[in-house]
């Protein structure tokens, strides 16, 4: 069995080929490098113990995404490449509809015409907007997003829901991420962002191998535990491990399922950077700063329907996470080397 992952050399999408590989598929990877570099590819090679065909491509150009099908006949795809910064898509935001829906919409006619009708695309719980109820279970309407990032998960989502409702052999499965974080154990591939990070775990990572002086913690005036946002974080190799569920489930069954990926449990921020501190013995240095616009207080999965259908559930600790995210940065203080 052939797998595409499109955006594959990613952060997510590196973790999933390496799941991927481990349970038989023969893996293919897509990505023009624009966040990400050749040198995660290498190392993922280097994990698996086998070349992987990587293409220096834009999944948005028709003719050498074809010719890429045409090549190595795929059986199943999944969608990674996107851009994902949320504060930057409100200021270049028709940057962010172009490529993240330009991208799926040329997945979904090449798919069609070489006759792949399998696909895993990488939403995430963003698309719930603000909570009505908690936990966010996938029968819940999505609701107003707080971004333009946001909107074109949800905007993606749609356009599947209506492919698949014009295409009856079509298979696709929406993974609803919650907050991915950790590294693979090995501490050779991890998330490598590029400048400032936006997210707070790579933040910590970077201030506790000393590039940052300290954490901004955003807002400590929530009606949480303790006032700071609480999120579900999900240790990235047990959401790779999911993606290797959902390829299983998309090979047996036509139409559409929505799946939230979370464990159910909700963190607040000061637990995060405790716990961080707790399990590497490195101080976190942090402030309380102004809240973050569009920050919900409080988000956590139900994380019931993805182990009902697709037999997957998270398995790794917030120990784990802690741990595989500061070995990750201690090993690779500047992120991957260029090419
Ligand atoms: P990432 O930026 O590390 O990986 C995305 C990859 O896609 C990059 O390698 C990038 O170079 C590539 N890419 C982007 N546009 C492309 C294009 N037009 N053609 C070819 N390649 C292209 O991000 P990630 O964290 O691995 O996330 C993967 C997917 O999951 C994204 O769609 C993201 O929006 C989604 N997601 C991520 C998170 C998260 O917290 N990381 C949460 C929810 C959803
Ligand atoms: C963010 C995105 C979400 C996206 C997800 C995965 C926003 C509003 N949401 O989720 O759309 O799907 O990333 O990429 O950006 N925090 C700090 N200090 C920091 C960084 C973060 O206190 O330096 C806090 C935030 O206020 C938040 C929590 O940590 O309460 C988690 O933040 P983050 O890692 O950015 O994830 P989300 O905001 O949940």
């Amino acid at each position: 069995m052939k797998v595409l992952l499109a955006g594959g050399a990613g952060y997510i999408g590196t973790h999933t080929a390496v799941e991927m590989a481990a349970a038989g598929y023969d893996v293919v990877i897509a990505d023009n490098f624009y966040n990400s570099k050749p040198e995660a590819v290498r190392r993922v090679e280097a994990l698996v113990g086998k070349k992987i065909p990587c293409y220096l491509l834009d999944v948005a150009n028709k003719k050498q995404l074809s010719e890429v099908f045409e090549k190595e006949k795929i059986d199943v795809v999944v969608h990674f490449a996107g851009l994902k910064a949320v504060g930057e898509s409100t200021r270049i935001p028709v940057a962010y509809y172009r490529n993240n829906l330009d991208t799926t919409l040329t997945l979904l006619e090449v798919m069609q015409e070489q006759g792949c009708r399998r696909l895993i695309f990488s939403s995430s719980a963003t698309v719930y907007g603000e909570p009505e109820k908690l936990p966010l279970v996938e029968t819940m309407k999505p609701g107003f997003c707080a971004s333009p990032y946001g909107w074109t998960k949800w905007m993606i989502e749609q356009i599947l829901r209506d492919a698949c409702k014009a295409e009856p052999d079509l298979s696709v499965v929406l993974l609803r991420y919650f907050n991915p974080i950790g590294a693979h154990e090995s501490g050779t591939i991890g998330e490598d962002p590029q400048g400032i990070p936006n997210n707070l775990f790579p933040y910590i990572a970077q201030v506790a191998v000393g590039k940052r002086p300290k954490l901004s913690i955003f807002g400590n005036d929530y009606p949480t535990k303790d006032g700071t946002c609480v999120r579900d974080y999900i240790h990235v190799v047990d959401l790779a491990k999911g993606h290797v569920k959902a390829a299983a489930y998309a090979m047996e069954h036509d139409g559409l399922e929505t799946i939230n990926l979370g464990t159910g449990v909700g963190y607040s921020v000061l637990e995060m950077v405790q716990a961080f501190e707790r399990i590497n013995g490195v101080p976190i240095p942090f402030e309380f700063a102004p809240r973050r616009p569009g920050d919900v207080p409080e988000c956590y999965a139900d994380a019931s329907k993805a182990k009902e259908l697709l037999g997957w559930e998270a398995e790794k600790t917030l120990e784990d996470m802690c741990r595989d995210t500061y070995r990750w940065q201690s090993m690779n203080p500047q992120g991957y080397p260029e090419s």
